[in-house]
């Protein structure tokens, strides 16, 4: 028969992936849990407008990279492109703001976006994240860039850079989306078809351009930055203090424009130099006014999501090291019984122990011990118990199963 073969852009994840992944699991929640970030989930499926009023109708992922279908209700549906609207969704609909602010929240989990697959981009990855809803602290926002820091400092992720602007409020936006849209407009024959087609609804697009002329364009183009309202650029310059502070080194990016529509004030991303194209190993920012554009109260709010695969495609992070693993052989299979319960006792003691379970020859079984990486072998034997220290070769008698347990534990 034919074989059947994952979907394009996806990838299964097998063991030593897997420990790794856990291995940069743990580093999360040990790092966030202890600034106080309390673990949350959301569903994997939303309603499709929570994405299209969240993220922004003009956006990429919006517009060509959702996963929607329609459900037998007749409901339209959305596997969830990012964490951030159904986090402010929940926080609405558990009226969270009546909880003391600001809500810390971080996640991990599966997310889904319809993007040409290569190296380090997939149709379904994981992201972790964390939102802190609830306060405009320009603290928040440096605890935030500095708990990202950490994160990616303890999984020994090569060549970090990190870029910081400030995008003011929606307001200062559309001024100055006016502005640009002008200055774009006047050289409008050096620009992409794609730039010069957005132009009217999302001319600050063109900064994610890779097109020489509209680089070219943007070069002398007006920076948002520069157009600030007096407590946006304080709020700026309170959270670089911060951040100088704890000495972070980071660098003002007037270019730097993210890919969802909610950000205000503070945004920021970290890359990697060890990624290629898609070098963004995750990014974030405020978005000070999507929790009312969601239906609930005027709510502040900062937060970033990284990605997983693009963390440990950067990384230094192998699967845990053991402290030790005992593997349990056996001559003739009427020994297996006390063998299997020599296992359980193992195990049940926190020791990690494992038995022959494939019908292989003595020979055979060491073999297969070697190739787990066990440390020691029990063998049971018809006239006795041996323990082998797989690393000198060196074998010692044991009187019984119990005798080898207290030896071993
Ligand atoms: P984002 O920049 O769209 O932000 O995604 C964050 C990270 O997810 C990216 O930097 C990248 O590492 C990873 N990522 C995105 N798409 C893919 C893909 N197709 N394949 C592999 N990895 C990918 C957000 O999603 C915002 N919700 C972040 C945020 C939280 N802002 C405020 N709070």
């Amino acid at each position: 028969m034919d074989k059947i073969q994952a979907p394009r852009g996806t990838f299964d994840v097998l063991p030593d992936d897997g420990r790794a992944r856990l291995g940069l699991l743990r580093i999360c929640e040990e790092t966030l849990e202890r600034a106080g970030y309390g673990p949350f989930d959301t569903p994997i499926f939303e309603a499709t407008e929570l994405f299209e009023r969240g993220v922004g109708e003009t956006t990429d992922v919006v517009e060509k990279e959702m996963f929607t279908f329609d459900d037998q209700g007749g409901r339209s549906i959305t596997l969830r492109p990012e964490g951030t609207a159904p986090v402010c969704r929940a926080y609405v609909e558990h009226g969270m703001h009546k909880q003391p602010q600001p809500v810390k929240l971080w996640y991990w989990g599966p997310f889904f976006r319809y993007e040409a697959p290569q190296a380090g981009r997939y149709r379904q990855f994981t992201q972790v994240g964390l939102e802190a809803i609830g306060s405009d602290d320009p603290s928040l926002d440096a605890e935030s860039i500095l708990l990202l820091t950490d994160v990616l400092r303890r999984a020994h992720t090569r060549g970090v850079r990190v870029r910081l602007s400030s995008l003011g409020t929606a307001e200062t936006r559309r001024t100055y989306s006016d502005e640009l849209r002008e200055h774009l407009l006047a050289h409008q024959n050096d620009l992409s078809d794609d730039v010069r087609n957005r132009l009217d609804r999302n001319p600050l697009r063109a900064f994610d351009s890779d097109h020489p002329g509209t680089q070219a364009v943007l070069t002398d183009a007006p920076r948002l930055i520069d157009r600030l309202a007096p407590e946006d650029a304080e709020h700026f310059a309170d959270v670089r203090a911060l951040l100088d502070e704890a000495n972070l080194e980071y660098e003002v990016d007037g270019t730097l424009v993210r890919g969802l529509d909610y950000y205000t004030r503070t945004v920021f991303e970290f890359e990697s130099t060890e990624l290629g194209a898609q070098s963004a190993l995750g990014g974030g920012g405020r978005y000070d006014g999507l929790v009312e554009m969601l239906g609930g109260p005027p709510t502040p709010a900062v937060g970033w999501a990284a990605g997983v695969e693009r963390i440990l495609l950067a990384s230094e992070l192998g699967p845990e090291e053991r402290s030790r693993s005992i593997f349990v052989a056996y001559d003739a299979r009427g020994l297996f019984r006390d063998g299997f319960s020599l296992v359980q006792a193992l195990r049940a003691r926190g020791v990690p122990a494992n038995i022959e379970q494939a019908g292989r020859s003595l020979k055979g079984q060491l073999k297969h011990a070697d190739r787990l990486g066990a440390d020691t072998v029990v063998i049971f034997l018809d006239e006795g118990l041996e323990i082998r220290d797989m690393k000198t070769g060196e074998q010692r008698p044991a009187a019984s199963a119990e005798e080898a347990l207290k030896l071993l534990t």
